[in-house]
């Protein structure tokens, strides 16, 4: 295997790719990929450098290029004008930090740690229809309704529409690889507009009438110190129906599946619960929902002993980073009890994920309320080397 076989789109890198990983970290841990025109970054300490620099490295231009919007703008207008706006995950200072202080102040620890019981609540609930004994499928069942109906009842829109939320959220996520990888956009066009109609419904109707949730808060803020308009309101959105369900669903499913592929690991857990939240973090370091993040260079500069010149990107590879045996002891184990502090599955620097606490809430409830002793999990016959995993660049899941 060499550096040159990581192709971020094949399914058997996407299958498993920690062997690539470590062919690129310790043979070319600054690596041109031809394909996405981008420098890989994949050393823990390289990463770092890359997410705690902003003044360095912008997040304002995506890895798609002027020539793919273009293309797609015909078919895919709604698409288009969305990417190309961007929101806070896709902003500099000193727009960014704006942004951010707005959204953190709706977006507070309380907010999060008031949602507890909702969370368990709704855990217990999904959990209690599972069947007794059998086969079931923890990502529909669990994993993925969770995350969805939280967040759209901190963002006061209506839970029962949770399915149009994850096809629209789903549509959203699949769009970038379709721009990238010449996909169909206009495939995905109908959820993004679906989407930004609905979001602009809720939003005026919270205009006229506000309600004590998420969305009348933002407006409250951001509309008195005039920093959000009315497209951005609708953008902010998004990002939270998007940002905080496909990757926490990941989160449950890539450590069930860790979880399951290591039985001792989850006798462990089971016998002592009070280790959830350091296993959460191992689920994250393990196994990232999000695999790597992508920046602009905007100076030229130099990183492990590579030259990369302003005005071309980097993708620094968290899910390699995560594994680096210059960071962590045996990095390839799983073990619940290891200390996994300073992995960078939620980013590092700036754009730190703004909804970790939420994520690791949600996960640690999750697994408390299913990990319950006297219940015992395997993969279903034949399932473990079934697991199909999600297809995209960056989000990795099952
Ligand atoms: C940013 C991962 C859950 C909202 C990020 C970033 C990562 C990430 C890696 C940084 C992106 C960058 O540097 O370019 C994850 C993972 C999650 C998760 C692995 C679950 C396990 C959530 C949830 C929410 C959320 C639940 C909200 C409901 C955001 C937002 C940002 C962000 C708004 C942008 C922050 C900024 O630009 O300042 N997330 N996220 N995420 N995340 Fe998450």
């Amino acid at each position: 295997m060499q550096a040159s076989d990581f192709n971020p789109f094949s399914p058997t890198v996407r299958a498993n790719p920690y062997p690539y990983y470590e062919v690129l970290r310790e043979t070319a841990p600054v690596y041109w990929n031809e394909q996405l025109r981008v420098h890989l970054v994949s050393r823990f300490e390289d990463v770092l450098f890359v997410t705690k620099s902003p003044a360095l490295f912008s997040s304002k231009r995506s890895l798609v290029r002027e020539e793919q919007y273009a293309a797609a703008e015909t078919v895919a207008p709604v698409l288009v004008g969305t990417l190309r706006r961007g929101s806070m995950l896709t902003a500099d200072p000193p727009i960014h930090t704006r942004l951010r202080n707005l959204v953190s102040r709706a977006f507070t620890p309380r907010r999060v740690a008031d949602m507890e019981p909702f969370i368990r609540r709704l855990s217990r609930e999904l959990i209690s229809q599972l069947p007794e004994s059998g086969e079931f499928d923890l990502m529909k069942e669990l994993a993925e309704p969770l995350p969805i109906i939280v967040i759209a009842e901190m963002l006061g829109v209506e839970p029962a529409r949770r399915l149009d939320f994850k096809r629209w959220s789903d549509d959203t996520v699949a769009s970038t690889t379709v721009l990238l990888n010449g996909g169909d956009p206009a495939l995905v066009e109908p959820g993004i507009r679906e989407m930004r109609d609905y979001l602009e419904g809720v939003i005026a109707a919270r205009r006229k009438e506000p309600r004590d949730d998420l969305i009348s808060a933002l407006l409250e803020n951001g509309e008195k110190e005039g920093v959000l308009t009315a497209e951005t309101v609708v953008d902010f959105c998004r990002l939270l129906l998007v940002a905080g369900n496909e990757t926490t669903t990941n989160l449950l499913g890539n450590g069930m599946r860790a979880l399951l592929s290591n039985p001792e690991q989850l006798e462990r857990l089971t016998a002592e619960p009070a280790l959830i939240p350091n296993a959460v973090e191992e689920m994250l370091r393990y196994d990232s929902p999000v695999q790597a993040v992508s920046r602009y260079v905007l100076q030229d500069v130099e990183i492990a002993g590579t030259r990369i010149p302003a005005g071309s990107n980097v993708m620094t590879l968290l899910g390699s980073a995560n594994r680096d045996p210059r960071k962590y002891t045996d990095p390839e184990r799983f073990d619940v009890t290891r200390n996994a502090q300073g992995m960078v599955s939620f980013g590092h620097g700036i754009h730190f994920c703004l909804g970790a606490p939420l994520a690791r809430l949600e996960a640690k409830v999750a697994l408390e309320e299913l990990l319950e002793p006297g219940r015992r999990f395997s993969f279903a016959p034949g399932q473990r080397e079934r697991v199909e995993i999600t297809n995209h660049f960056s989000i990795r899941g099952p």
